[in-house]
């Protein structure tokens, strides 16, 4: 009997493309989403990837009594959690909206998971946690802390599953740590797709690269990095993605939990992102050098040596990929 995963938030842009990977790994999976941060049309092109029917529940993780439906209904051998807000400036400006779903919401689905008799989690966690690092590549074992409301939330929710599992060896979970995600299915039919102006690096870029936005801000050219912009550790979505199956795959073989960084311990700059998009789109994109953004680190990336030794996890695709992928994305989307 295939084992049954319940996705939240897995209408949105990390929880898709693991919908794939789980479906092409055997897995059954039901997702369940509010859709405040993805396209409900996402599921028909999940549809025609995965080539099996979409089971899916239109709801909130802190909506206790769906849940309860739901864990009433399916049967689950585990559930990964991606259903969060995860926009560190709206978190400063929305701390009370971000502390509720981020931090209540994963406690409700705790609760119910626990009523259940269901205690194998993956939970999606953030490099985040490591603020501006001391040591690069940055290992799991580095101090963590935050400095917005959003990475305070990864962090609590971090030391939450630590303490409920220490009390309770019933429970097994899996802490996925982050790094930049970056890129689209190679289909083009599923990818990043921001409901308004993107925060995040690659999604602005693809809409200067697309006309919908004019050029892009380099936030910062004078950082401690070679050449003065923000280094960070770009990941594939779909590297991601089977990361996100390997820890799934080894919570159920060895109910043992893990904290592992998902990165690729390389780390690029904004220059670097914005040429070798310039190369996936065969066009030369507009820019501005422009202040630091608040809240902004020079550089961060991880060190992916644990996830290697107790996943088996190496994201295999590299920048080009990432540029090349998301660009058959948002050129189809442009044109549909
Ligand atoms: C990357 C680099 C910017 C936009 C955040 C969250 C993290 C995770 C990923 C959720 C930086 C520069 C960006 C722009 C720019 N989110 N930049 N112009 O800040 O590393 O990480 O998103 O899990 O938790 O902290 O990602 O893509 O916003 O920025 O120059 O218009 O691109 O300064 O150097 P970040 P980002």
């Amino acid at each position: 009997m295939a084992q049954k995963v319940l996705l939240t938030g897995g209408a949105g842009f990390i929880g898709s493309h693991t919908f794939v990977e789980l479906t092409k790994a055997g897995y059954q999976v039901v997702i369940l989403d509010n859709f405040s941060n993805a396209d409900r049309g996402v599921l028909d092109r999940l549809e025609v990837i995965s080539g099996e029917k979409v089971t899916y529940v239109d709801g909130d993780v802190l909506d206790q009594n769906l849940l309860t439906r739901v864990f009433a209904e399916h049967k689950f051998d585990a559930v990964i959690h991606f259903a969060a807000l995860k926009a560190v400036g709206e978190s400063t400006e929305k701390p009370l909206d971000y502390l509720t779903t981020n931090i209540s919401g994963l406690y409700t689905l705790l609760n119910v998971m626990k009523a259940a008799g269901v205690f194998r989690l993956v939970f999606s966690s953030s490099a985040t946690v490591y603020g501006q690092p001391d040591q690069l590549p940055v290992p799991e074992t580095a101090p963590r802390s935050f400095n917005n409301p959003y990475g305070y939330t990864k962090l609590v929710c971090e030391q939450s599953l630590e303490q409920v599992a220490t009390a309770d060896d019933r429970w097994a979970f899996g802490i996925l740590r982050y790094f930049n995600p970056a890129g689209a299915h190679e289909t083009g039919l599923i990818g990043e797709d921001p409901n308004d102006i993107p925060n995040n690096l690659m999604p602005y870029i693809a809409k200067v690269a697309t006309g919908e936005l004019e050029k892009l801000s380099v936030f910062g050219s004078d950082y401690d990095t070679p050449d003065g912009t923000g280094v960070r550790d770009y990941i594939h979505v779909m590297d991601l993605a089977r990361g996100h199956v390997q820890s799934v795959d080894a919570l159920l073989k060895t109910n043992e939990g893990h904290t592992v960084n998902l990165g690729t311990g390389t780390g690029y700059s904004v220059m670097d992102m914005l040429r070798a998009y310039e190369n996936a789109a065969e066009k030369e994109l507009p820019y501005q050098m422009s202040p630091r953004r608040a809240g902004d680190v020079a550089s961060v990336y991880g060190d992916p040596a644990k996830a290697r030794d107790v996943l088996g996890f190496e994201a295999k695709r590299g920048l080009d990929d990432m540029c090349e992928s998301s660009w058959n994305w948002v050129s189809r989307r442009k044109n549909t």
